[in-house]
């Protein structure tokens, strides 16, 4: 069993803030431009989504090939298996939502790009004025994929958050601080 007083590796706390810090900007943007027709940012939220799918990879790869974090301190059952049901959603949806995305688009006929660089060509029907798709079927059910994902990954992220602050403030324990990068004293 690894000692829970040792420092995590740089590695560790690395990937877990660029992607947790992306993904949380990612899902701001997304509802934001799906809800507000927000057409100009949809390039902007395919790039980094195909982007940050190569440090998901190694972050996903890390993880499993390292095992789960053991906890700062001995907590209630019920407690620490509802944070692996948490954690184990968050590592799924990560993967989960760039790859549905990457499809949707693609399927759709809309393209992928990264920032200019284009990855899918786009169809599009002039006189329509709309995307033809490659396959329709796909596109839609990626498309509910990537919203049904997308919300429960939020809710995820909410119950993860109110996690590190109750154990910050309430256990007042280790927890936020060994993912910061501190070496625990206790
Ligand atoms: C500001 C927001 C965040 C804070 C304050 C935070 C805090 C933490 C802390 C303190 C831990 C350690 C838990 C332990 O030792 O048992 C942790 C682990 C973890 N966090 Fe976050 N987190 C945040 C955002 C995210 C996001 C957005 C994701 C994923 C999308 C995420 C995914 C994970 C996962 C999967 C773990 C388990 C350990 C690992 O795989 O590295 N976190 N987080
Ligand atoms: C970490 C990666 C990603 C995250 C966290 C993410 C998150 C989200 C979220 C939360 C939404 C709003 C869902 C809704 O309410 O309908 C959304 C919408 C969208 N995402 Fe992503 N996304 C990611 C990657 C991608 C990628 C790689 C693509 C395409 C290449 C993509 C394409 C889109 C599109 C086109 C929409 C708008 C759908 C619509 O207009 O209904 N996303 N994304």
């Amino acid at each position: 069993m690894r000692d829970t007083k040792e420092k995590l590796s740089n590695l560790t706390i690395a990937l877990h803030w660029i992607v947790g810090i992306t993904v949380i900007t990612m899902a701001i943007i997304g509802v934001y431009m799906s809800e507000n027709e927000a057409f100009e940012l949809y390039p902007i939220h395919k790039s980094i989504g195909v982007l940050i799918f190569a440090v998901i990879v190694v972050r996903v790869y890390w993880r499993f090939l390292n095992g789960w974090l053991q906890p700062v301190s001995a907590y209630k059952a019920i407690e620490h298996n509802l944070a692996q049901i948490i954690h184990w959603a968050l590592i799924i949806a990560i993967v989960v939502m760039p790859i549905s995305g990457f499809i949707m688009s693609g399927a759709g006929g809309h393209g992928v790009s990264v920032f200019g660089l284009e990855i899918i060509a786009a169809q599009f029907d002039p006189v329509a004025k709309e995307a033809i798709p490659h396959n329709k079927a796909l596109a839609y059910f990626m498309h509910e994929v990537h919203e049904i994902a997308g919300w429960t990954m939020i809710v995820a992220i909410i119950l993860h958050l109110a996690g590190a602050l109750k154990h910050q403030f309430i256990d007042k324990d280790n927890t936020l601080r060994r993912m910061l990068g501190k070496k625990l004293s206790k």
